[in-house]
């Protein structure tokens, strides 16, 4: 492994020195000429709105596309990630005070799915090397009020599944998955949201499958997608063909606003096209920048369990702060000024977010603060250790490398070695004058 030869402290670029250049990705999200074409036809045709399979052929094919991708299975086409979440837990009738067990370790729109159900999401901790709800903490947080087991298969990287599959059946309660991150991975030969009863996946313009704003419900079940449909889609989507009679009577108008429009369904069924090739060439990139990472002394990236296929939608690394005797925080600094993003994606374990906490809540009144109070849940102070080391210690960067741009996954290495190459001048630094304070932006 050949590192560069960098000698001079001084020439971090955060200490002033010249920075190695940035790490820039092609054109992310891409548009093919077709899609954009389509796009501008549904536009030509006044198709603004679409309020069902009826009334919108571009939405018939999306939800086609996608159910073919996911094995025939349901499809319901959002307007959104959380739209599609809520959703699932509407199809499966998950609602006030029921407990759904979930990772504190995320983006805040997998818990606040439940928090618009009224639901109670019951976090315990997670994997400490890949950040993934770790099934084995599951089975202590059940109680009667448990529904549902919701996981999130983060960065790209697929939970569990087979196991969490085990102990939802277990115990009679439904597996959601939260898929916004890793369209496409697989474990066990088995593509994330075609294992839970009912999976959500965001497709807004930064995730693996982009479009513009816009996500798709996926499950086996035909009961799940109407009841979802039901809460989240002007009339339940009843004129639509295969409307169970049995629900006609509750098919209204009191919905959230949460269907898909035609120009997203378009992009949608586009996009989908080219889902494999690009996951291949995520997955290529990051067996490369793997490989390089053998030769850093403080960053490692999570290990792959047997027969996982992550598709990188974010690429995490675990830094070694006691090793570096570097705050991450300083360490992701200095990567920021060379010209490498690197950050840390969850800012604090959503526990500790002021707005879960209705012991004296004095922020905005929030619609489920009544329910958490009923519930008598307390979320302050969890014990939650891997959560936290990971919050203080995981270095992420973008990785939207869909085209061929090998050197790119150089310059992260070669960037990752100039920092390594002179931690002392940043240890001294970090001495003089204290930790950097946040890796954010
Ligand atoms: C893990 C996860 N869940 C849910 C969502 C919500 O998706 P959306 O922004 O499309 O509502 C996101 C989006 O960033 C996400 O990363």
């Amino acid at each position: 492994m050949s590192s560069p030869t960098i000698t001079s402290p001084s020439s971090l670029a955060l200490l002033g020195g010249t920075p190695i250049g940035d790490v820039v990705y092609s054109k992310f999200p891409h548009f093919s000429d077709r899609a954009i074409e389509r796009v501008g036809q549904v536009l030509r045709e006044g198709k603004a709105v679409g309020l069902g399979r009826f009334h919108s052929p571009e939405i018939v094919e999306a939800e086609e596309t996608i159910s073919k991708y996911h094995g025939g299975r349901e499809v319901l086409a959002c307007s959104s990630g959380h739209a599609a979440l809520q959703g699932a837990l509407a199809g499966l009738e998950i609602c006030s005070g029921d407990e759904v067990i979930t990772t504190p370790y995320t983006w805040g729109a997998s818990t606040s799915c439940i928090l618009h159900q009224n639901a109670i999401p019951v976090f315990v901790d997670i994997e400490r090397d890949t950040g993934l709800i770790d099934p084995e903490l599951i089975e202590a947080a059940i109680t009667p009020r448990t529904k549902a087991i919701l996981a999130v298969h983060l960065f790209g990287h697929p939970a569990n599944l087979p196991r969490l599959r085990e102990i939802a059946d277990k115990h009679g309660l439904a597996l959601i998955e939260d898929g916004s991150q890793a369209h496409g991975a697989t474990i066990g030969g088995v593509r994330v949201g075609d294992v839970g009863d009912a999976s959500g996946f965001s497709c807004m313009g930064g995730k693996v499958l982009p479009t513009t704003e816009a996500g798709y419900l996926v499950t086996p079940n035909k009961d799940v997608f109407w009841k979802a449909a039901m809460i989240g889609q002007h009339m339940g989507r009843a004129p639509d063909e295969g409307f169970p009679e049995e629900l006609r009577p509750w098919s209204d108008s009191l919905v959230y606003t949460y269907r898909v429009t035609p120009l997203n369904a378009v992009l949608l069924t586009e996009q989908f096209g080219r889902i494999d090739a690009w996951i291949a060439e995520r997955r290529r990139h990051a067996d490369l920048f793997r490989e390089k990472l053998q030769g850093s002394q403080f960053l490692s990236m999570p290990d792959c369990a047997e027969g996982v296929k992550p598709v990188y939608h974010l690429l995490t690394m675990n830094y070694d702060a006691e090793a570096a005797g570097v705050s991450r925080d300083t360490f992701a600094a200095a990567l920021k000024a060379e010209g490498m993003l690197a950050f840390g994606y969850v800012p604090s374990p959503i526990p500790d977010w002021p707005r879960l906490h209705w012991q004296g809540y004095a922020g905005p009144k929030v619609s489920w603060m009544a329910a958490l109070e009923a519930s008598g849940i307390d979320y302050r102070n969890m014990a939650i250790p891997n959560c936290r080391w990971r919050v203080a210690n995981s270095i992420e960067t973008r990785f939207d490398f869909v085209d061929p741009q090998e050197h790119m996954v150089e310059r992260m290495a070669e960037t990752i070695f100039k920092v390594e190459a002179n931690i002392d001048a940043l240890r001294e630094h970090e001495r003089k004058n204290g930790a950097v304070t946040s890796t954010k932006g």
